[in-house]
C-alpha cells in the first residue's frame, strides 16, 4: 500500500496550534494529521486531513495513527504551561516527559519503517532557565542557552529535560547497539519567549500577563496584572514564533551546530506593554495587583536571550520587533477579532 506522507501536529487546537495549521494546509506540500485532547474548532477542522482526539499518553491511538498513516514531520506541541504545571507537577510530568517520550519514540519507529529520518520539532521555552535573583537577572541580561540551566518550575524542569532527551535520539540513540540507531529522529528545538496572538488567548502560563492585558484592553474588560510593571522577560509575535518553526524544520541539516536554539524578538517591561496597551485603547482599565508567587517564576526568566547561534545557523529574523508588532500585528488583529 503506497502511503503519502504527512506531518502530524500535537496539542493542535493550542496557540501555536492555529497559526501552524494555517500555515502548513496553505503553503505546505503535505497533509496535516492532528492529535489533540479537545476537538480542534470547525474552521480548523476543516483544514486537516484527519483530526485524532484524545491523549498522547494513549499507546493505542499513537499504534493506530501510526498504523494509518506515515509520517514525516512532527510539530510536538502538547504541553501544560508553567503556571498549570505548579499545580498539577506529577500530571506536568506525565503530559511533558512522558508525553514527549512517547512522541520520540513514535517517530523513531516511523522513521525505522519508512526508512528516512522524521523531523521533529519541539517548541522548549525560556521557562528552561532559572535566575537565582532578580539582580542576577539584571546582571546576567542576555543569555546563552548554556547559562543558568536551573529551572525553578515543572514546566521549565519538563522542557529542559525534553530538550536532553531529544538530543539523545538525534545523536546517542541505542549508541551500544551493532547497527547505529541514532539520527532517525532529526530533533529540532527552539526556546521560545512569551508568545502574544491576536488571535488566541493562552490558558495556563505566566507569561500570560502581556496577552491578557492586550485582549481584555480590546474586549473593555478591566484587567489586574499579576507581575510589577517592571518586570521585564522576552515577547514574540505569533507570526514569528510560526515562521520560526517552519524555517528551522527547513534547514539543511548540516547546517545546525546545536538542537536547541534561543530565539529573541523583543523584551519590554510589562509597564511599556501597558503604555502601548493603553496608546491603543484609552478607555482601558488595568491595575497592577502583584501575585508574589507568579512574580517569583517571571523573575526567574531571564530579561533577555541571546540568539545568534539561531541567526546564524539558520537565517532566524523575527519580522516584528516591539512598536511594530503592536502596530501592525495585535493591535489591528485583535480589534477586528472583537469588533466581529
Ligand atoms: N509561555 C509559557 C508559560 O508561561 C512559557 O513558555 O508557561
Amino acid at each position: 500500500m503506497i502511503r503519502k506522507p504527512v506531518v502530524l501536529i500535537t496539542g493542535a487546537g493550542g496557540e501555536i496550534g492555529h497559526g501552524l495549521i494555517e500555515h502548513l494546509t496553505t503553503h505546505g506540500d503535505r497533509a496535516v494529521i492532528t492529535l489533540d485532547v479537545n476537538p480542534l474548532e470547525p474552521a480548523l477542522a476543516s483544514r486537516v486531513q484527519r483530526e485524532f482526539t484524545g491523549s498522547i499518553l494513549d499507546a493505542s491511538l499513537l499504534e493506530r495513527i501510526m498504523s494509518e498513516f506515515e509520517i514525516d514531520a512532527v510539530y510536538h506541541l502538547a504541553a501544560l504551561l508553567s503556571t498549570r504545571s505548579e499545580f498539577t507537577p506529577v500530571t506536568a510530568h506525565q503530559v511533558n516527559v512522558e508525553g514527549t517520550l512517547s512522541l520520540l519514540e513514535f517517530a523513531q519507529r516511523e522513521a525505522e519503517s519508512h526508512g528516512r529520518p522524521v523531523t521533529f520539532l519541539y517548541p522548549s521555552s525560556i521557562a528552561a532557565y532559572g535566575l537565582p535573583s532578580v539582580d542576577e537577572k539584571r546582571r546576567a541580561g542576555r543569555v546563552d542557552e548554556d547559562a543558568y540551566n536551573t529551572p525553578s518550575t515543572m514546566y521549565g524542569c519538563n522542557k529542559l529535560y525534553c530538550e536532553q532527551l531529544g538530543r539523545y535520539y538525534a545523536r546517542f540513540y541505542k549508541q551500544l547497539s551493532a547497527t547505529p540507531q541514532a539520527g532517525k529522529v532529526d530533533f529540532r528545538c527552539v526556546r521560545f519567549p512569551g508568545l502574544i496572538s491576536a488571535a488566541t488567548v493562552p490558558s495556563g502560563g505566566t507569561s500570560d500577563f502581556a496577552p491578557e492585558m492586550i485582549h481584555a484592553a480590546a474586549k473593555g474588560e478591566p484587567y489586574a496584572c499579576f507581575v510589577r510593571p517592571d518586570t521585564r522577560i522576552p515577547f514574540m509575535a505569533m507570526p514569528d514564533g510560526v515562521e520560526a518553526l517552519l524555517a528551522l524544520a527547513a534547514a539543511p541539516r548540516e547546517r545546525l551546530t546545536r538542537t536547541a536554539y534561543n530565539l529573541a524578538a523583543f523584551n519590554p517591561s510589562a509597564d511599556e506593554v501597558y503604555r502601548q496597551v493603553l496608546a491603543a485603547f484609552p478607555s482601558a482599565s488595568i491595575t497592577w495587583q502583584t501575585d508574589e508567587k507568579r512574580q517569583g517564576i517571571v523573575d526567574s526568566w531571564p530579561e533577555d536571550v541571546d540568539d545568534s547561534a539561531a541567526r546564524r545557523d539558520w537565517g532566524f529574523a523575527p519580522k516584528y520587533g516591539f512598536e511594530r508588532a503592536f502596530q501592525e500585528y495585535l493591535i489591528p488583529r485583535i480589534r477586528e477579532r472583537y469588533r466581529r
